[in-house]
């Protein structure tokens, strides 16, 4: 069958007259009809197991906005939680997890093939979507890179510098190590099931790459990318898989090669012309509009995404922001966005 879908036509590396549209954190507290879901699940993580609401939240901008791709509504914590990590979140601050600073804190946690019973309401929103979005558009599958996860497991809380996981990276390589294998195992089998549940594409979250330099950043964020990117092709080789080693900088170039990644996505600190010349020549590429223009708008915002359109316009590229999108965001800037990519 031929194939229909933009984001899918995309992904495969055609360049298309207008680029498929999603954003990051698209379904989210910007949206006051998120903002009542998420009160009527009780909290953040009882509605991202709850996958009747789970569904509903993903569809939310979908029904809005009619954007080309949906995202599992669902978090990249979720697996050190199935691995058996507490889990929890403080409103207002953000995540909180039992840390990792031993060999016997590592020991504490569970099998890879143990996470599916946590993780089986995700399946389950999954295969919901898969029946319930429409026809033309891509349902995206996700997971954090292992280096991202573990500087909140290591850590317990997100930290401005990963300084407990950098910290651990260089006392104890051979602990971290095996953090480091523990994620890449397991997140294939969580991806694998999430591709079987009915995800066309995956997205690998690599929030802090940046962070990594150099040796490290081979070693920590390429090829954990790479062992994933391989495990998955081996399993299911049609599935396109986008990676986002955010704030790599000179590293997106190359990546997609030397991962095997169908897509990189790209924060808003490369300009579109560099993108253009040393990324997207490899293949598709996503991403790079400033968040915060959601929260602006105006002539800005027309003008910074007519300039991504134009100099990403040229080879394969889905529109979406250099990162997620804001609680402060307007929902009209969205819409304008929208317009000004597809031209209305
Ligand atoms: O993009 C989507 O709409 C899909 C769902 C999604 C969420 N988190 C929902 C969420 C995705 C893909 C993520 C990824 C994620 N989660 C990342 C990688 C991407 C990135 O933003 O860099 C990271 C680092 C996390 C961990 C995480 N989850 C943090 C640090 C926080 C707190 C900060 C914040 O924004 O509140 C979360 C919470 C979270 N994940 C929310 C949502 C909608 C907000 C929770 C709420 O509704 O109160």
């Amino acid at each position: 069958m031929t194939e229909t879908k933009k984001m899918m036509r995309a992904l495969a590396g055609e360049t298309l007259d207008t680029p498929p549209i999603w954003m990051m954190r698209q379904a989210g507290r910007y949206l006051p009809e998120y903002r009542a879901t998420r009160a009527q699940a009780g909290d953040f993580l009882s509605l991202c197991y709850n996958s009747e609401l789970a569904a509903e939240v993903t569809l939310q901008p979908i029904r809005r906005y009619g954007f080309d791709a949906s995202i599992l509504f669902a978090d990249i914590l979720l697996l050190p939680q199935a691995l058996g990590a507490d889990l929890w979140f403080v409103t207002g601050e953000g995540p909180r997890l039992s840390t990792i600073e031993s060999q016997a804190d590592f020991d504490k946690l569970k099998g890879i093939g143990d996470i599916h019973e946590t993780l089986a309401p995700v399946y389950e929103t999954v295969r919901i979507l898969s029946r319930e979005l429409p026809s033309e558009t891509t349902l995206i599958g996700f997971a954090g890179a292992p280096w991202t996860v573990a500087t909140y497991m290591i850590a317990g809380r997100g930290t401005p510098d990963q300084g407990p996981a950098h910290k651990l990276k260089d006392e104890n390589p051979a602990l971290f190590g095996q953090i480091i294998d523990l994620l890449t195992e397991s997140t294939i089998e969580y991806l694998s099931q999430q591709i079987e549940a009915g995800a066309e594409t995956v997205k690998i979250f690599d929030s802090w790459a940046g962070s990594l330099k150099g040796a490290d950043f081979d070693k920590y964020a390429l090829e954990p990318a790479k062992r994933i990117i391989a495990g998955l092709k081996a399993r299911h080789p049609d599935v396109p898989i986008i990676a986002f080693p955010r704030g790599a900088g000179a590293r997106y170039e190359g990546f997609a090669k030397a991962t095997g990644a169908d897509c990189v996505a790209v924060d808003d600190a490369v300009s579109p012309e560099w993108v253009a010349e040393h990324v997207q020549k490899d293949g598709c590429v996503q991403g790079n509009l400033k968040s915060s223009h959601m929260v602006t708008g105006g002539q800005a915002l027309v003008d910074e995404t007519r300039k991504i359109v134009e100099a990403l316009g040229k080879g394969p590229h889905i529109f979406n922001l250099g990162h997620g999108i804001t609680p402060d965001a307007d929902p009209e800037n969205v819409q304008l966005m929208i317009d000004t990519v597809r031209g209305r």
